[in-house]
């Protein structure tokens, strides 16, 4: 199995190197859409090693075949797909733009594959395959782990072009959970290259939930984590296309930490202004506030919330150390 792995990880590079050799050769399409339409320089397509996957069944699987992986091992590197009836095999990605997906050490374990205009499904991924678990791995570490400085802070983003955008635009420290909410292998992958991390998901209700649950599992593996709640953006791909690098880096520079998301979330969620609101909002927030390291800091978070919902200090601490007696 460890040959047969091996052998997956050479394919995969002999499959990136066709993609890439065709975005450049025959991919204009794909190379103007990642130019003009993305915003992406030539340096940052290459660094990437970004790809194209020709328009035709079988363009790759032939390619494979002529250099001397047989059909067995193809299939299982989840670059091919069967056809029915069994009758032979035809490429799982066809005009689209190529994301190859590298592990720390630099072997390619997998792809992701964009559509280039606005046909549907708008990605594909590779498969679960024996040398690719996608809940393992984070998109863009093999290059972020060079570039993550002295204050050693990664930030987590939900997509490819989240990552690249940031990269095109200097800020190198950028990772993607590869589209699933964040798992606790890539927590404890992030823990092992960060001590600081920034979770910065797509503003979106579904960025939200994967933020809350992206929030618990870094905290659960001991990262120090804060959230870089974006407004007025659909994602830092948008943000940094629209704003610039500078306006990005100010998100960062307020960043929340999680008692203050938390709170910042319920805020929105509860109107404070009137009497059953700001009933809801305390009941929400309190139990919230055991995140905190210091009862000076409990307190003073006790004291903003007294005095935005008129409820007095003395019933908020009831609420607070009445229910985490334990903690006393
Ligand atoms: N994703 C996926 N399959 C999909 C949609 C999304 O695997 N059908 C993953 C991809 O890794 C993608 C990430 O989830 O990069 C974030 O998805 P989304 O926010 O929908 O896409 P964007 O990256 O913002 O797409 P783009 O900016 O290219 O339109
Ligand atoms: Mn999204
Ligand atoms: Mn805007
Ligand atoms: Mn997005
Ligand atoms: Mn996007």
């Amino acid at each position: 199995a460890v040959e047969e792995k091996t052998k997956i990880y050479e394919l995969n590079r002999e499959a990136a190197i066709f993609y890439y050799k065709n975005l450049h050769k025959r991919g204009a399409q794909a190379l103007e859409y990642l130019s003009n339409k993305r915003g992406l320089s030539i340096e940052t397509i290459k660094k990437f090693g970004l790809g194209y996957a020709l328009n035709e069944w079988d363009a790759l699987n032939k390619y494979l075949l002529k250099k001397g992986y047989n059909q067995s091992l193809i299939y299982k590197s989840g670059l091919v797909l069967q056809k029915k009836e069994k009758k032979g095999f035809y490429d799982r990605f066809r005009n689209r733009t190529i994301f190859p997906i590298f592990n720390t050490t630099g072997k390619v374990i997998g792809f992701g594959a964009r559509a280039i205009g606005n046909e549907m499904p708008k990605y594909l991924n590779s498969p679960q395959t024996p040398v690719f678990n996608k809940s393992n791995n984070l998109f863009g570490l093999n290059i972020a782990k060079n570039e993550i400085n002295d204050n050693k802070r990664i930030i987590v983003v939900e997509g490819y072009m989240d990552v690249i955008s940031l990269y095109e635009k200097g800020i190198k420290n950028a990772v993607a959970s590869l589209g699933t909410a964040l798992t606790k292998g890539q927590g404890q992958l992030l823990k092992r290259y960060a001590d600081k991390t920034y979770i910065c998901y797509d503003s979106d209700v579904a960025g939200q939930t994967a933020t809350l649950r992206g929030l618990d599992i870094l905290t659960e593996v001991g990262c120090e984590v804060k959230v870089i709640s974006l407004k007025g953006a659909k994602d830092p791909d948008e943000l940094v296309k629209e704003h610039g690098k500078e306006a990005f880096i100010k998100y960062v520079n307020s960043a929340l930490t999680l008692v203050e998301y938390k709170i910042s979330l319920a805020k929105e969620k509860y109107n404070i202004k009137t009497t059953e609101g700001s009933i809801k909002f305390v009941q929400e927030i309190t139990p919230i506030l055991k995140n905190l390291k210091s009862p000076v800091e409990v307190d003073a978070y006790i004291s903003k919330i007294s005095s935005e919902t008129g409820i007095s200090r003395k019933a908020i601490n009831k609420e607070f150390y009445g229910n985490n007696k334990e903690k006393n």
